[in-house]
């Protein structure tokens, strides 16, 4: 925490976000039979998991530590995290320094905290269950499905959100164009907008029909927010399904203070998606030095054949 002499002579206290909330505890059941046994978060994308692709998006934009929301069978997840003496020290016997230091680099990569969701009741549940780690601070929440792929140079999805909420202070989250048939899928951002990458949030509405909103810019599942939100949850009620929704929560606070949404230039995969899972995969493959001359002309070839076909 560092001290602003704001106008007048009044000292207020400037927060930074240093902490993050993965909920990770859903039942993927989009994903099924595959995760029946294995967590979604823990499915592959080219030879890391999800989860992987996700904390390190957090540690990049100086993120220290992660509140990971975790259901149950999920313990594959903070095992990943964990060290693993056996491997490590079989793998530094073999001479494999290069495999020895990428574990090594995973496990040390940050302080990871786990926290159970007793029962899947929804995303504004999920978060909730952070809340006494997290305390009065502020933070992330990145959804544990979500992959967002940024090019060389550019910076993150949530590097963008936690460097704005650093200088206004102000709930802040990532927003992008959907059209007409996909608004039903996303909660979705009434703006104004104020600059070119950047809006005023008005509300939110979870899964609107398309003539409920003419907004359509949708929620990818990265977020900053201040403490406030936590007691907004706590005092929301459960939707149909017994669920208690982020995006009604995020409403209300939007209506209390100011809230910010912000684009990005990042590719965003819906990785708990078959669709989105084949697309990351596909990303990564073509972007991974020792795969990407291969994929690439096997794509080409494997797309003419089957048009021949
Ligand atoms: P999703 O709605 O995509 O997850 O939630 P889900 O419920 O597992 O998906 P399907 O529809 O059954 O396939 C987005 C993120 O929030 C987590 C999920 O693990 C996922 O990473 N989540 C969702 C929780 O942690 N707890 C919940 O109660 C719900």
């Amino acid at each position: 925490m560092f001290l602003d002499l704001g106008s007048g002579n009044t000292r207020k206290p400037m927060h930074k976000v240093k902490k993050a909330i993965i909920p990770a505890a859903g039942l993927g059941t989009r994903f099924l039979p595959a995760t029946k046994t294995v967590p979604k978060e823990m499915l592959t994308i080219v030879d890391a998991p999800i989860i992987f692709y996700v904390v390190e998006e957090a540690i990049r934009a100086g993120i220290e530590d992660i509140v990971l929301i975790q259901g149950r069978g999920k313990t594959a997840i903070e095992d990943f995290f964990d060290t693993s003496y056996e491997l490590e020290d079989k793998l530094q016997k073999d001479g494999k320094i290069h495999l020895f230091e990428r574990l090594v680099k995973i496990r040390e990569m940050a302080n990871i905290i786990s926290v159970r969701q007793k029962q899947p009741l929804g995303l504004g549940h999920a978060v909730l269950c952070g809340e006494k780690v997290v305390g009065r601070d502020p933070f992330a929440v990145l959804l544990g499905d979500e992959i967002m792929v940024s090019r060389a140079g550019e910076p993150t999805t949530t590097e963008i959100l936690a460097s704005h909420f650093n200088s206004t202070q102000s709930s802040t989250v990532a927003v992008m164009q959907v059209s007409d048939q996909e608004v039903s899928k996303y909660g979705i951002a009434d703006v104004i907008p104020l600059k070119e990458s950047l809006f005023k949030v008005k509300g939110f509405i979870e899964k609107p029909k398309p003539h409920q909103t003419t907004s359509r810019w949708a929620l990818p599942g990265r977020y900053v927010f201040t403490s406030e939100i936590f007691s907004l949850l706590k005092s929301s009620t459960p939707g149909v399904l017994g669920e208690i929704q982020l995006t009604d929560s995020m409403n209300e606070l939007a209506k209390k203070a100011d809230f910010f949404a912000a684009t990005f230039s990042s590719e965003r995969h819906d990785a708990g998606d078959k669709f989105g899972y084949l697309k990351a995969n596909i990303e990564i493959g073509l972007r991974h030095p020792e795969l990407q001359v291969e994929l690439k002309n096997y794509l080409i070839q494997i797309a003419k054949k089957l048009e021949q076909q």
